[in-house]
């Protein structure tokens, strides 16, 4: 039995406007419900993210955000460093997503330099790695988020919390998800990688499971070993469903 409690937290991605505070509200009337099990934390696009911060304040939902800089500050139109974030009174912040990776052409080192930035500032990085549907069919998921795995932890982060997100490609936005027996594989084998990386703290790192996560599938996802929580992307958009998620974790 281990002693990680579930985290389950909502990315919202490009979604949401100011009629959404009001399922922030509900999410935030809804967490004493859940917390003797579950953690929440909802990453909400920038321009949300300071309403959201005083709606979510001394409420048992934390605040994240979506994608950070990898400097402190300076001339970078368009961007939000670790430490404004922290400013924010954000407790996470999402590194690699895989629409970063893909859209945004982050590699694994500018990963894992974000990363750095968020340990810097005081934040914990919700650092994603997961495969692509053709490298899962070419038996390649376990040995490519390994490699992700490994080169998106920076040296820096070592000796603070962070937590690891497993997002098949596959299973994002499509409905589709993994059996639990290629779960449990994949998340042993991260805790593998992370033993091999961090030593000891890797038994207290929370490693989630994101991509189609929904209230119908979330026991059985939330009860395989080694699943510490979720990311959650449609589904945390509705109260309803976000805690029906974190209800799942029981
Ligand atoms: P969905 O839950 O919409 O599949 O998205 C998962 C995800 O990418 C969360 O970061």
């Amino acid at each position: 039995m281990n002693q990680r409690k579930k985290l389950v937290v909502g990315n919202w991605k490009m979604n949401g406007n100011k009629a959404s505070l009001a399922e922030a509200q509900t999410m935030a009337a809804g967490a004493a419900s859940v917390s003797p099990f579950a953690d929440l934390a909802i990453c909400p696009p920038a321009t949300l993210a300071g309403w959201l911060a005083d709606t979510l304040k001394d409420t048992g939902v934390a605040l994240g955000g979506q994608n950070c800089h990898t400097e402190a500050r300076g001339a970078f139109t368009g961007d939000i460093s670790a430490e404004m974030w922290a400013d924010l009174g954000a407790r996470y912040v999402i590194v690699g997503h895989s629409e970063r990776r893909e859209y945004h052409g982050e590699t694994d080192a500018i990963v894992a330099a974000k990363a750095a930035a968020a340990a810097r500032a005081g934040l914990e990085a919700i650092i994603c790695v997961g495969e692509s549907l053709g490298q899962r069919d070419a038996g390649e998921a376990l040995q490519v988020v390994g490699g992700q795995l490994a080169a998106s932890i920076p040296d820096a982060i070592a000796a603070k919390p962070f937590v690891v997100a497993y997002e098949p490609v596959w299973a994002i936005g499509t409905g589709r998800t993994p059996t639990a027996a290629q779960v449990a594989e994949m998340h042993a084998a991260i805790r593998d990688g992370l033993r091999a990386r961090i030593g000891k703290a890797a038994e207290t790192c929370k490693v989630l499971y994101g991509g189609s996560v929904k209230p119908e599938n979330a026991r059985e996802l939330m009860h395989v070993e080694n699943v510490d929580g979720a990311l959650v992307g449609g589904a945390s958009l509705k109260a309803a469903d976000f805690l029906a998620i974190a209800q799942a974790c029981s």
